[in-house]
Order: C-alpha cells, then structure tokens, then sequence
C-alpha cells in the first residue's frame, strides 16, 4: 500500500472539490486500491471493557429550542470530574443505536447510506469510575475499550495544536474516519461523507453537553499525524477527523 503523496499535487483543496464532484455524465473515478476493508464495526477484541454502557437516553430535561439558542463553544474548563452516565448520555446522544432495521444499527445522528465510518475514542481525564485513558466505543455492542491506560490528556492538547483546554476537559472524543467503509460504495467523494458525518455526531454532542450544563469545544485544528499515532491508527485507512472537548466549564 502507497501512501499517496499530497505534497505533489498542487491546488489540493480545489483538486479534491473538482475530483469528488457528482456530475450527471461522470461519476468520480474510483482508484481506492490503497484502502482495505475492515467491515462495519471496529472492535478491540483483546480490550478491556470497561463496562456496557446505558443504550437508553437519559431521562433528562431540556428544550431542544433552548439549547439551540444557548449553544455555544465553550472553553474554559474547571478540571471537575463528570459522572461515568453523563459520559454515557453524551456518547448516545453522538452514536446511540435506535432502530435495527435489517442488519443496520441506525443511530442518532445520520450517515451517507448508513455507512457509519466514523469511530469514537474518548480520552478520559477526568471521568468518575473509570480510570483516565483512551477507551474505544464499541457501536455494536455499546461498550467503552479501553485501548490505552494512563492519563494522555497533555499528549492530546499537544497534538490538538498545543490547545491546553483538551488538558482540562473532562474529556475529548476524538472522532476518526474508516474511509474504506465508506469509499467501498462512494469512491472518492466518500473523503466529502466521512466529515459530514462527523460534523453531524459533533453537532450532536454540543447539544447534549448544553443539555446537561457542560461546556464543549470542536476542535478540528490539529497535527493530524500526531492524533493518529496517539490514538494507534495509520492516518490513510482510518485518520483522525475531528475532536471535540466536554466538561464543566466557567463559561
Ligand atoms: C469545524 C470546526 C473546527 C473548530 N476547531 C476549533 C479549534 O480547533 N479550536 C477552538 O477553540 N475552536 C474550534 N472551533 C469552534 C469555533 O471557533 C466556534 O464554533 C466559532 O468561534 C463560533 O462560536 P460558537 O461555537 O460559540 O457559536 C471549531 C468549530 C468548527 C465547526
């Protein structure tokens, strides 16, 4: 597998936007030999799990108009701790299963052609009743894995730009694209899919941390190679794609 060189192309975001267009007499030219297909889910059969987590909302307050008018990107961390089930409501709200219709686990937010190539890891820092580390979110069997021990939360804002709030935060999702679960159907434009996707799990985890009076951040500035390599991902079949930090905040 050749990792294609983007130094090489010049104009690369007009490359992109001109190669991934739907035309009604041509259709983007697939060449997605270097990307391998893992299936529909990503599982750490070897992790620890924590524990299975809620699949059910929480039974929780909140006017959807309200917190669209509140919504902000709030930044200012305390460092307090948030429970294991805020945790817990604020992954469903991004990723809970809610019908399943014929083989598919259809969630909250909506994906192209119900592909769901995004994954979520969440960077715990400051989480009641687990420890802090970097667990996976097992979609299929709505569970956390733990894939790394230890807290990497200064690691993390490092690679996030030197960003110190992604070291406050109680926690930071990150959000990564399985691109080849995706492109299998779409070819090229599923590079537009994958962060359209994530901008809608993303939206949804700002509405829901408003919900429960927390702060929450996107933060798609970032040293993409550095994530990946925290996170343990090659960066060409599965790369970061955004994050997001979550906690008690002053602002
Ligand atoms: C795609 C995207 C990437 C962003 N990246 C960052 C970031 O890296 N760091 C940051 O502090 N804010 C980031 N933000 C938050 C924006 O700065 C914020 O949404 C904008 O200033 C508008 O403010 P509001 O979200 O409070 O309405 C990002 C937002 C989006 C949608």
């Amino acid at each position: 597998m050749k990792k294609p060189d983007p130094e090489s192309a010049p104009l690369i975001g007009l490359l992109f936007q001109e190669g991934t267009k739907y035309h009604r007499d041509a259709f983007p030219v697939s060449q997605l030999d270097y990307l391998t297909y893992s299936g529909p889910f990503k599982e750490y059969p070897d992790a620890k799990v924590v524990r299975p987590l809620n699949p059910q909302p929480p039974d929780a307050p909140g006017n959807l108009w309200v917190l669209l008018a509140q919504r902000r990107s709030r930044r200012a961390y305390t460092g307090e701790k948030i429970a294991f089930r805020t945790l817990e409501s604020l992954l469903w709200a991004t990723q809970g299963v809610t019908a399943r219709p014929g083989g598919y686990l259809l969630r909250t937010a909506p994906s192209a052609g119900a592909l769901y190539p995004v994954e979520s890891y969440v960077l715990a820092h400051a989480v009641d009743d687990i420890d802090p580390g970097l667990y996976h979110l097992n979609v299929r069997r709505w569970q956390l894995e733990q894939i790394r021990a230890g807290d990497l939360a200064v690691e993390f804002a490092r690679a996030a730009l030197d960003q110190g709030m992604v070291a406050r935060a109680a926690a930071t999702v990150v959000w990564t694209a399985d691109i080849g679960r995706c492109a299998r159907k779409y070819g090229q434009r599923a590079y537009r899919y994958i962060y359209l996707d994530a901008a809608h799990i993303a939206a949804h985890l700002y509405l829901a941390a408003e919900a429960l009076n927390l702060g929450c951040c996107g933060i798609a500035a970032l040293y993409d190679e550095e994530v990946n390599d925290l996170v343990g991902i090659d960066g060409v079949n599965e790369t970061v794609v955004y994050m997001a930090t979550v906690g008690p905040t002053r602002d």
